[in-house]
């Protein structure tokens, strides 16, 4: 019998890579659709030599309407994994239409091919970015969403608000709004991993920039938020943690109808120098760093209460900070300019 297949749009990037060799793994057929704006073809031709199977993939882009009706139209899919998207906080200031138009618009024109194809389950990569700045820690999700300070957050929050119209509005749909704390951390081989294009912004990208040489020191944005050492604290999580928690989420959308919210975190804030000696510990390499100013749009510190996740999907983060910050280190040292290291170099690291 043939298998129905779960689309994955930009499954070729950091988290959706890391999905798809999940559900591969766990003997789904996927499809992966990316338009590599921020990715590399490199990551599937890496999954297939991870799975030994051929992974199906078409480069495109969610804003191609009639793209994704012949996708739908051609492939037997009954449910979809949705990352495609803008995800630089600072770019989204700088051009919030292009942020609207990947993410809001592509979301659109991905919800509208699935209607008329009748596919109505979704599991949408949201962020803890919805919650604003909190009012309290650990954040629960029915805490309900904040003030996001920027585009970026904006328009994860405009899709979370659209997907729970549409929701309403046909009981057909299953859609999960998966709320992400912190990614880091990277497959154990050491094969795929986060490889952004440009200079890194977000905290773990840097901090292996520096441990390799490609950028001379870290920055720290800002020494005096009121939190353990003045420096803001967050909720790291292992990626393969969470594309597990992409799976259970598939596995309960089935079974299931209506908007379901879940965090994914570990429950455990770390602050940014905290990060910076545990890497140092990790590795044994010395991290150089200087303070500058707060960073606009941060806020002091964040933390997840997953307890939902655990009681209703069966999912905890398993992997804790030593192993996040060692399968990172292995990604980087394996790959100093991330997928353009093809093929992978087997030298030796710490
Ligand atoms: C940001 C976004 C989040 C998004 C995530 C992934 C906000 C407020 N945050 O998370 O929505 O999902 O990126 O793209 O919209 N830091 C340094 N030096 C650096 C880099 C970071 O000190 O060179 C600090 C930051 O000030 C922050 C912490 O490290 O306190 C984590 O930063 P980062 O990895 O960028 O993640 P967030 O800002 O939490």
């Amino acid at each position: 019998m043939l298998r129905k297949t779960t689309l994955i749009t930009g499954g070729a990037g950091f988290i959706g890579s890391h999905t798809a060799l999940t559900l591969i793994n766990a003997g789904q057929q996927v499809l992966v659709l990316d338009n590599l704006s921020n990715s590399c073809r490199e990551s599937i031709t890496r999954l297939e030599q991870l799975t030994h199977t051929r992974v199906e993939f078409i480069e495109g882009d969610v804003r191609n309407q009639k793209l994704l009706d012949d996708i739908f139209s051609h492939f037997d899919i009954d449910a979809v994994v949705h990352f495609a998207s803008l995800k630089s906080v600072e770019q989204s200031v700088r051009n919030p239409l292009d942020y609207y138009a990947n993410n809001v618009a592509g979301t659109l024109n991905l919800c509208r091919s699935m209607a008329r194809a009748k596919v109505f389950n979704l599991v949408f990569s949201s962020s803890a970015t919805v919650y604003g700045d909190p009012a309290r820690t650990p954040i629960l999700e029915d805490l309900g969403t904040g003030k996001p300070t920027n585009p970026y957050g904006r328009t994860k929050l405009m899709i979370e608000e659209l997907l729970t119209d549409l929701a309403t509005s046909d009981p057909r749909w299953s859609i999960a709004l998966l709320r992400y704390f912190n990614p880091i951390g990277a497959h154990e081989s050491g094969m795929i991993g986060e490889d952004p294009t440009g200079k890194p912004s977000n905290l773990l990208p840097c901090l292996t920039q520096v441990a390799i040489g490609r950028i001379p020191e870290l920055t720290v944005y800002g020494s005096d938020y009121p939190t353990v050492d003045g420096t803001c604290v967050r909720d790291y999580i292992h990626v393969v943690d969470l594309a597990d928690g992409h799976l259970k989420a598939l596995q309960a959308l089935r079974d299931s109808s209506g908007v379901n919210v879940w965090n994914l975190g570990t429950g455990v804030g770390y602050s940014v120098l905290q990060m910076i000696r545990n890497f140092e510990a990790v590795t044994g390499i010395t991290i150089p760093f200087q303070f500058a100013p707060r960073r606009a749009g941060d806020i002091a510190q964040c933390w997840a209460d997953a307890s939902k996740a655990g009681r209703e999907l069966g999912w905890a983060a398993e992997r804790d900070l030593e192993r996040m910050i060692v399968d990172s280190w292995r990604w980087q040292s394996h790959n100093p300019l991330g997928y353009r290291s093809s093929p992978v170099p087997q030298f030796a690291h710490k």
